[in-house]
Protein backbone atom coordinates (compact mmCIF):
# COMPACT_ATOMS: atom_id res chain seq x y z
CA UNK A 1 0.00 0.00 0.00
CA UNK A 2 3.11 2.38 1.02
CA UNK A 3 4.98 1.09 -1.80
CA UNK A 4 1.57 2.02 -4.29
CA UNK A 5 1.69 5.77 -2.66
CA UNK A 6 5.15 6.04 -3.38
CA UNK A 7 4.80 5.14 -7.17
CA UNK A 8 1.97 7.46 -7.11
CA UNK A 9 3.76 10.32 -5.50
CA UNK A 10 6.73 9.83 -8.36
CA UNK A 11 4.70 9.84 -11.57
CA UNK A 12 2.76 12.97 -10.70
CA UNK A 13 6.10 14.21 -9.57
CA UNK A 14 6.93 13.55 -13.03
CA UNK A 15 4.47 14.99 -15.18
CA UNK A 16 4.47 18.20 -12.83
CA UNK A 17 8.28 18.25 -13.85
CA UNK A 18 7.12 17.59 -17.20
CA UNK A 19 4.25 20.22 -17.54
CA UNK A 20 6.61 22.68 -15.93
CA UNK A 21 8.65 22.56 -19.52
CA UNK A 22 5.40 23.21 -21.26
CA UNK A 23 5.59 26.75 -22.39
CA UNK A 24 2.18 27.92 -23.26
CA UNK A 25 1.50 28.57 -26.78
CA UNK A 26 -1.66 28.13 -28.92
CA UNK A 27 -0.71 25.12 -30.15
CA UNK A 28 -2.45 21.95 -29.50
CA UNK A 29 -0.44 19.30 -27.82
CA UNK A 30 -0.60 17.25 -30.25
CA UNK A 31 0.92 19.87 -33.35
CA UNK A 32 3.07 21.04 -31.02
CA UNK A 33 4.58 17.23 -30.75
CA UNK A 34 4.76 16.97 -34.67
CA UNK A 35 6.27 20.30 -34.96
CA UNK A 36 8.96 19.17 -32.57
CA UNK A 37 9.42 15.84 -33.91
CA UNK A 38 10.18 17.68 -37.32
CA UNK A 39 12.25 19.95 -36.26
CA UNK A 40 14.34 17.86 -33.57
CA UNK A 41 15.15 15.58 -36.63
CA UNK A 42 16.42 18.60 -39.04
CA UNK A 43 18.39 19.34 -35.54
CA UNK A 44 19.57 16.08 -34.96
CA UNK A 45 21.12 15.98 -38.70
CA UNK A 46 22.59 19.37 -38.02
CA UNK A 47 25.07 18.16 -35.50
CA UNK A 48 25.63 15.52 -38.27
CA UNK A 49 26.29 17.57 -40.96
CA UNK A 50 28.11 20.11 -38.69
CA UNK A 51 30.71 17.35 -37.38
CA UNK A 52 30.99 15.65 -40.91
CA UNK A 53 32.14 18.58 -42.58
CA UNK A 54 34.45 19.83 -39.73
CA UNK A 55 35.99 16.24 -40.04
CA UNK A 56 36.47 16.86 -43.51
CA UNK A 57 37.87 19.99 -42.55
CA UNK A 58 40.78 18.47 -40.51
CA UNK A 59 41.22 15.29 -42.80
CA UNK A 60 41.71 16.80 -46.06
CA UNK A 61 44.27 15.92 -48.20
CA UNK A 62 45.49 17.09 -52.09
CA UNK A 63 45.84 19.47 -54.75
CA UNK A 64 42.90 21.55 -53.18
CA UNK A 65 43.69 21.71 -49.35
CA UNK A 66 43.35 25.70 -49.41
CA UNK A 67 39.97 25.88 -51.25
CA UNK A 68 38.00 22.91 -49.77
CA UNK A 69 39.55 23.55 -46.18
CA UNK A 70 38.07 26.51 -46.49
CA UNK A 71 34.74 26.08 -48.01
CA UNK A 72 34.09 23.37 -45.65
CA UNK A 73 35.00 25.79 -42.38
CA UNK A 74 32.52 28.43 -43.87
CA UNK A 75 29.53 25.51 -44.32
CA UNK A 76 30.23 24.50 -41.06
CA UNK A 77 30.09 27.12 -39.64
CA UNK A 78 26.23 28.39 -41.25
CA UNK A 79 25.09 24.86 -40.17
CA UNK A 80 26.73 25.51 -36.51
CA UNK A 81 24.36 28.78 -36.83
CA UNK A 82 21.12 26.36 -37.40
CA UNK A 83 21.28 24.72 -34.37
CA UNK A 84 20.62 27.02 -31.57
CA UNK A 85 17.64 28.54 -33.42
CA UNK A 86 16.25 25.40 -34.27
CA UNK A 87 16.32 24.26 -30.05
CA UNK A 88 14.87 27.32 -29.20
CA UNK A 89 12.03 26.71 -31.24
CA UNK A 90 11.06 24.09 -30.39
CA UNK A 91 10.73 24.54 -26.85
CA UNK A 92 8.93 28.05 -28.12
CA UNK A 93 6.10 25.52 -29.44
CA UNK A 94 5.88 23.84 -26.33
CA UNK A 95 7.84 20.92 -26.59
CA UNK A 96 11.27 19.80 -25.57
CA UNK A 97 14.22 18.96 -27.78
CA UNK A 98 17.79 16.91 -28.13
CA UNK A 99 19.52 16.58 -25.12
CA UNK A 100 22.56 14.45 -25.98
CA UNK A 101 24.79 12.51 -28.31
CA UNK A 102 22.52 9.70 -28.06
CA UNK A 103 19.36 11.78 -28.78
CA UNK A 104 21.13 12.64 -32.11
CA UNK A 105 21.89 9.51 -33.41
CA UNK A 106 18.23 7.84 -32.36
CA UNK A 107 17.18 11.15 -35.01
CA UNK A 108 19.75 11.18 -37.39
CA UNK A 109 19.30 10.17 -41.17
CA UNK A 110 22.37 11.11 -42.29
CA UNK A 111 24.94 8.73 -41.89
CA UNK A 112 28.51 9.39 -40.08
CA UNK A 113 31.57 8.96 -41.60
CA UNK A 114 34.24 7.27 -39.99
CA UNK A 115 36.96 6.64 -42.06
CA UNK A 116 40.51 6.79 -41.96
CA UNK A 117 41.14 8.39 -45.26
CA UNK A 118 38.43 10.01 -47.71
CA UNK A 119 39.38 11.75 -51.46
CA UNK A 120 38.73 14.99 -51.77
CA UNK A 121 36.46 14.31 -54.64
CA UNK A 122 34.45 12.18 -52.47
CA UNK A 123 34.41 14.50 -49.60
CA UNK A 124 32.38 17.05 -51.95
CA UNK A 125 29.84 13.97 -53.53
CA UNK A 126 29.08 12.98 -49.76
CA UNK A 127 28.68 16.28 -48.56
CA UNK A 128 26.19 17.11 -51.59
CA UNK A 129 24.54 13.89 -51.07
CA UNK A 130 23.92 14.68 -46.92
CA UNK A 131 22.74 18.36 -47.93
CA UNK A 132 19.99 16.95 -50.08
CA UNK A 133 18.86 14.64 -47.41
CA UNK A 134 18.85 17.64 -44.90
CA UNK A 135 17.43 20.15 -47.92
CA UNK A 136 13.96 16.94 -48.17
CA UNK A 137 13.85 17.31 -44.59
CA UNK A 138 14.07 20.75 -44.36
CA UNK A 139 11.14 20.97 -46.93
CA UNK A 140 8.80 18.40 -45.06
CA UNK A 141 9.32 20.22 -41.66
CA UNK A 142 7.77 23.52 -43.52
CA UNK A 143 4.74 21.88 -44.84
CA UNK A 144 4.59 20.59 -41.52
CA UNK A 145 5.04 24.27 -40.10
CA UNK A 146 2.60 25.73 -42.45
CA UNK A 147 -0.20 23.10 -41.83
CA UNK A 148 -0.29 23.99 -38.42
CA UNK A 149 0.09 28.12 -39.15
CA UNK A 150 3.26 27.88 -37.07
CA UNK A 151 5.09 31.10 -39.22
CA UNK A 152 7.75 31.60 -36.82
CA UNK A 153 9.11 27.99 -37.86
CA UNK A 154 7.80 28.06 -41.05
CA UNK A 155 10.55 31.34 -42.25
CA UNK A 156 13.76 30.03 -40.31
CA UNK A 157 12.99 26.76 -42.48
CA UNK A 158 12.56 28.97 -45.32
CA UNK A 159 15.91 31.15 -44.57
CA UNK A 160 17.51 27.75 -44.17
CA UNK A 161 16.01 25.87 -47.49
CA UNK A 162 18.00 28.67 -49.02
CA UNK A 163 21.24 28.38 -47.72
CA UNK A 164 21.18 25.03 -48.19
CA UNK A 165 20.36 25.26 -51.37
CA UNK A 166 23.29 27.76 -51.77
CA UNK A 167 25.58 25.24 -50.20
CA UNK A 168 24.74 22.13 -52.68
CA UNK A 169 25.32 25.09 -55.42
CA UNK A 170 28.80 25.52 -54.27
CA UNK A 171 29.93 22.14 -53.94
CA UNK A 172 28.08 20.74 -57.04
CA UNK A 173 30.50 23.43 -58.80
CA UNK A 174 33.30 22.79 -57.04
CA UNK A 175 32.83 19.11 -57.78
CA UNK A 176 32.64 19.34 -61.69
CA UNK A 177 36.35 19.56 -62.69
CA UNK A 178 36.76 15.50 -60.16
CA UNK A 179 33.07 14.64 -62.50
CA UNK A 180 34.05 15.68 -65.69
CA UNK A 181 37.67 14.40 -65.70
CA UNK A 182 38.48 18.39 -66.87
CA UNK A 183 41.13 20.96 -64.75
FE1 LIG B 1 39.86 25.17 -38.67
Amino acid sequence: MAQTTTREANKENERTQKARLRTPTGFKEEEAKEIAKQLNGVLADCFTLYLKAKNFHWHLSGPHFRDYHLLFEEQAQEIFRMIDPLAERVRRVGSTTIRSIGDIVRLQKLDDNNADFVEAADMLEELIEDNQILLARLRDARSCCEEYEDVGSTSLLEEWIDQTEKRIWFLYETSRPHLSGGH
